[in-house]
């Protein structure tokens, strides 16, 4: 996807963010001005607040495989995730998620008292850890369906069936922020009890997301108290207009899923191809058949990644390293070394995120332009 006519720039950022899509933001507008009732009271401008939300809510629970009752609006995929975990561990030992999930889980569970489960080299959770870790105290377990960093997808039907017979308490929360756009997240979900989103990542507005919380996640304990809102589960005035977009987009984005994986597959395969032939010394982070299409992940001998994304900014191309630096200090990937690389090799990789409105001609432009950003790094 290139910015406008006249701007060059190719944007290869998607797993970061999505630029909107035109249905959402169409969605979106009538409830920044007119409609703009709070849908917690009883008037008629409130009530058509409220009816936008529960419409929302019901295309929503439709699209996730779940239940209205079961939709949670949160301020997107942070909230929803931190809900999750905060929402049901009870304390030290109550928690588990895999070495690779994103902050938002990794951080919230480490902060009940929770323990991290190994992954392979490939990325992928080691079952025979996880099994070893379940017991009769975990209350939660979080393994994400795709790896924002990576795009490596997590065998989520086996970990379900693994802690229904291990650890019968415990319940099942999938991050499914990096999926939604790419694959039937509804059925793939449809054996765990949490699942997050967050509609910032397939077309719709920052700040709003999902956490659906079925049956047996009941009581999840609130993280925000106040307001009876959200079945008491969060509290605050939701945001109308956010939630409403999300839902247009997430229509949009189950519209077209198949249509759009179908080229992101030969665009993404034009990509990487085009850069291992074209640049000596760069390898694929992981497998194509482990990921989605949409996020490749390349390592690149003799250049630091953080040094290739600024030149490739110059040259145009938007992309990033996949993790975010902390107070100005780079840190290496978790995700990266969870998976067995060395702090030295996890500087040199940097990710190339597709989208549904990325374009053969920004490959065609992203190619040469990764080729003159290395050679002029490495002469
Ligand atoms: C896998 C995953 N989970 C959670 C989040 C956080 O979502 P949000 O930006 O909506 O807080 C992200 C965003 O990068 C993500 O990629």
């Amino acid at each position: 996807m290139s910015t406008g006519d006249r701007d060059p720039t190719v944007y290869l950022d998607h797993a970061a963010t999505t630029p909107m899509r035109a249905e959402a933001v169409a969605a979106m507008l009538p409830f920044l001005a007119g409609s703009f009732g709070n849908p917690s009271g009883s008037h008629r401008i409130a009530r058509t607040a409220r009816r936008a939300l529960d419409d929302a809510r019901e295309t929503l629970a439709v699209l996730l495989g779940a239940h209205p009752g079961d939709v949670v609006f949160t301020s997107g995929g942070t909230e929803a995730d931190n809900l999750a975990v905060f929402g049901i561990a009870t304390g030290s030992g109550t928690a588990l998620c895999s070495a690779v999930e994103h902050p938002a889980v990794l951080q919230a569970c480490l902060a009940v008292g929770g323990s991290v489960v190994r992954v392979d080299r490939r990325g992928v959770v080691d079952l025979d850890m996880l099994v070893d870790q379940l017991d009769e105290k975990v209350r939660i377990v979080s393994v994400m369906l795709v790896n924002n960093e990576t795009g490596v997808r997590q065998p989520l039907e086996t970990v379900v069936a693994l802690v229904r017979d291990r650890a019968p308490r415990a319940l099942v929360h999938t991050d499914a922020v990096q999926a939604f756009s790419w694959l039937d997240v509804a059925a793939m979900t449809a054996g765990a009890d949490l699942v997050s989103v967050s509609a910032h990542k397939f077309g719709g507005p920052k700040g709003v997301g999902v956490l659906v919380a079925r049956d047996r996640a009941t009581p999840l304990r609130p993280m925000l108290r106040g307001g009876p809102q959200e079945r008491e589960r969060r509290a605050g005035t939701q945001n109308v207009a956010g939630v409403v977009a999300m839902a247009a987009a997430a229509e949009a984005n189950v519209r077209d899923r198949e249509e759009a994986s179908r080229r992101v597959l030969k665009l993404s395969t034009r990509l990487v191809e085009g850069i291992l032939g074209a640049v000596p010394q760069v390898h694929e982070a992981v497998a194509p058949g482990l990921r989605i299409d949409a996020i490749c992940n390349l390592g690149i001998e003799g250049v630091e990644g953080e040094e290739l994304l600024m030149v490739l900014d110059e040259l145009g191309v938007c992309a990033s390293a996949g993790s975010a630096c902390a107070s100005g200090a780079i840190e290496p990937s978790h995700v990266l070394l969870a998976m067995g690389r060395s702090t030295e090799e996890a500087k040199h990789h940097v990710r190339l995120s597709l989208g549904h409105g990325t374009t053969q001609a920004d490959i065609d432009s992203a190619v040469p332009a990764f080729a003159e950003a290395v050679e002029r790094l490495r002469s």
